[in-house]
């Protein structure tokens, strides 16, 4: 059965997972909206934290740099946030990965797998995604993890050129999640959290407009704004 991250690599030793804080919230925002190609609504962030739920589907990596050692000084930096992702939980055991995504100087560190992993526990049975057709970056690195990649959906991206998205699902055997600390799924449809249909929703759910004024479009990333905890 294939693992969410290849298993022969330890984990690095300078990242960390966490759960999303109020102080660490807007850093989600800020990598997404460096990194992804489309706008999320305030809602997006702002259910997070009143949600034990999405607050369990909610992970942050940071890169704690190691400590520099004068002969006179140690000085250790803050911790950057490097990755994030925020999912949702379907009926039927089905995680939704809405958004999913590591700083460009932090990636091949095993980030985005180690979210993952962070997410997926007891009782999910699959997890999907929607990744844009022209991402090959994004559908290689599900592929590698045992992902079936489907049909493109035309028309799935109101504001992106081609318009269309790759759905990108895997089942998950009983054996990946034991010991996970990822969320538990207790019963179908029993939690009110849970969302009813989300296949063919828009990715972004672009009806809403983002409240901020700032950056829409994304480059490799200012670390120097992703500084929290
Ligand atoms: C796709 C994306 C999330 C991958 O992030 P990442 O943090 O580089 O991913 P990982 O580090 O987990 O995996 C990348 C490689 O690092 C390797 N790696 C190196 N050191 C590792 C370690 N210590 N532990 C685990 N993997 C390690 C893995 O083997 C992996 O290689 P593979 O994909 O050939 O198997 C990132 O490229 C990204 O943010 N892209 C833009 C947004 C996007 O496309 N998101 C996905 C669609 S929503």
């Amino acid at each position: 059965m294939p693992q969410t991250s290849p298993s022969h690599h330890p984990p690095h030793p300078d990242i960390t997972i966490t759960p999303p804080t109020p102080l660490t919230l807007p850093l989600l925002k800020r990598l997404n909206t460096l990194l992804l190609p489309i706008p999320y609504p305030q809602t997006f962030y702002s259910e997070i934290l009143p949600s034990p739920l999405l607050t369990r589907l909610t992970r942050l990596a940071f890169y704690n740099p190691p400590q520099t050692t004068t002969t006179t000084s140690t000085t250790s930096s803050q911790p950057i946030c490097v990755g994030a992702i925020r999912c949702r939980l379907e009926p039927h055991g089905r995680l939704y990965v809405m958004t999913l995504c590591t700083l460009s100087p932090y990636r091949g560190l095993g980030v985005a797998g180690r979210l993952l992993e962070a997410v997926v526990g007891r009782g999910v049975r699959e997890v999907y995604a929607h990744v844009w057709e022209m991402n090959v970056e994004g559908i290689g690195w599900y592929t590698r993890r045992g992902f079936e990649v489907e049909d493109v959906v035309g028309g799935y991206y109101r504001r992106l050129r081609p318009d269309g998205a790759r759905v990108v699902r895997r089942r998950v055997g009983v054996g990946e999640w034991i010991g996970r600390e990822g969320v538990v799924v207790e019963g179908e449809g029993e939690d009110e959290e849970v969302v009813e249909d989300g296949v063919g929703r828009e990715r972004g759910e672009e009806e809403e407009e983002e409240e901020e004024s700032g950056p829409k479009r994304k480059g490799g990333g200012n670390a120097g704004e992703l500084v929290g905890q």
